[in-house]
């Protein structure tokens, strides 16, 4: 067994940290406070390589390994959860997808702005009916001989607004079930194609999150991914890679809130010593930092085994379930050690403890890693 990271993934770790701290966390408050999409942050996340991080160079992107993108993803999320779902959204959802399943001609199209980080991409999944019920989708996609016919609404869309690709999976054929479902390349405005309100949400306010209708849009049939019938394993085998993505988003949001809380302990003083003097305060240190370097652990191995190109599924819906109940825990106890000022906007970790609540409902709920997890043990996995 072998712990250490190559120079190549420090290197893109410490980039990382670098554009963090000194690039995202001045404003992020302010971003926050008035829902302000990172757009200029985004783009400059782009010219880093950091939008299509796991792309090969021949296609735009950055080449790195899925290790270098938990690294980054953790650092960008000790700060900016708003920032690091749209670069998961992106790198993991959209790009992996169309790399790994899309016709040289969308990749040509599609996956190359994608992945510079010229343009944005979301995956459109989620439907009022249809959430943890994958299946059930109620979008249609109707073949008419040379194109779809796509009608229905999708929710809680990363990047609503501000994407201009569209990955949208709708049933074509209900008698089949989720074999009738196809998964369709959709372009920012194609006609009957709306962009509805943004929602007003708890946390990962700078986020962009919108439900889409589409009435008649007229998709071309070359837009569909895979053969007729595949978009709901395209949508299950992207969610697999995109749930290492976000587990790496709840560990930076556990461990910069466990930084916030480490340093405000040594600054604080109490009873005459600084509070990190007082087992109160430091038992609940010791307890965070056990349980983020587990779930930084299983992050890493999902990583290293999807890298590895094994089955890495059981081991992302983990690290996704670990990492966002490490991520809901530690910032709950980060604002206690910071007592009266953690409930303030100025110390940073109220905003992390309202963004850790979303890494647990997100490309999956915590209920929907369990079904996958003990459906892979049962199986003998
Ligand atoms: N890889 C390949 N195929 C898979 C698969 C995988 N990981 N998982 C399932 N499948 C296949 C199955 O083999 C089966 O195919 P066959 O019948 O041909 O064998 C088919 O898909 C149906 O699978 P299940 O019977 O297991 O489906 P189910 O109805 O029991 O549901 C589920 C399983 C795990 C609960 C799934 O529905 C699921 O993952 N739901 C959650 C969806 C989700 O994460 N939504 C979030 C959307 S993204 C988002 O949050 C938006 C954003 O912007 C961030």
């Amino acid at each position: 067994m072998f712990f250490d990271l190559t120079e190549e993934q420090m290197a893109v770790r410490d980039a990382a940290r670098d554009f963090a701290q000194n690039v995202l966390k001045p404003g992020v408050i302010e971003r926050d406070e008035n829902q302000t999409f990172p757009a200029e942050q985004v783009k400059q996340l782009g010219e880093l390589g950091f939008m299509g991080m796991m792309v090969s160079p021949e296609y735009g992107g950055g080449g790195m390994d899925t290790v270098s993108y938990v690294l980054a993803m953790e650092e960008i999320s000790k700060v900016d959860a708003s920032t690091s779902v749209c670069m998961s959204v992106n790198n993991s959802l959209v790009c992996w997808g169309l790399d790994k399943f899309g016709s040289e001609e969308q990749k040509q199209k599609y996956l190359v702005p994608l992945a510079k980080g010229e343009k944005i991409g979301a995956f459109c999944l989620s439907e009022p009916e249809a959430g943890s019920d994958a299946t059930s989708q109620r979008t249609t996609a109707i073949d008419m001989g040379d194109h779809y016919l796509l009608n229905g609404t999708k929710n809680w869309i990363t990047n609503g607004g501000t994407a201009s690709t569209y990955l949208v999976m709708a049933q074509t054929d209900a008698d089949k079930g989720h074999r009738g479902i196809n998964c369709l390349i959709v372009e920012k405005g194609m006609d009957g194609f709306i962009i509805g309100a943004k929602e007003n949400k708890l946390g990962i306010r700078g986020s962009d999150t919108h439900t889409l209708m589409f009435q008649d849009v007229k998709v071309p049939k070359e837009n569909r991914i895979g053969e007729d019938g595949f978009g709901f394993k395209f949508a299950m085998k992207t969610l697999e890679g995109g749930r290492i993505g976000i587990a790496a988003q709840a560990l930076g949001i556990a461990s910069g809130a466990m930084e916030l809380a480490v340093a405000y302990s040594k600054e604080r003083s109490a009873f005459g010593k600084p509070i990190n003097q007082h087992q109160a305060v430091a038992f609940k240190l010791a307890d965070m930092a056990t349980e983020i370097e587990g779930a930084r652990l299983l992050c890493l191995k999902a990583a290293w085994l999807k890298d590895q190109k094994q089955p890495f599924g059981k081991h992302s819906a983990m690290a996704k379930l670990r990492a966002s109940e490490v991520a809901m825990k530690t910032t709950v106890e980060a604002v206690q050690v910071h007592g009266g000022y953690g409930f303030v906007k100025e110390y940073h970790v109220e905003r992390l403890m309202r963004d850790a609540k979303i890494t647990q409902i997100y490309e999956g709920t915590s209920e929907v890693q369990r079904i996958v997890i003990s459906r892979a043990v049962l199986d003998g996995q």
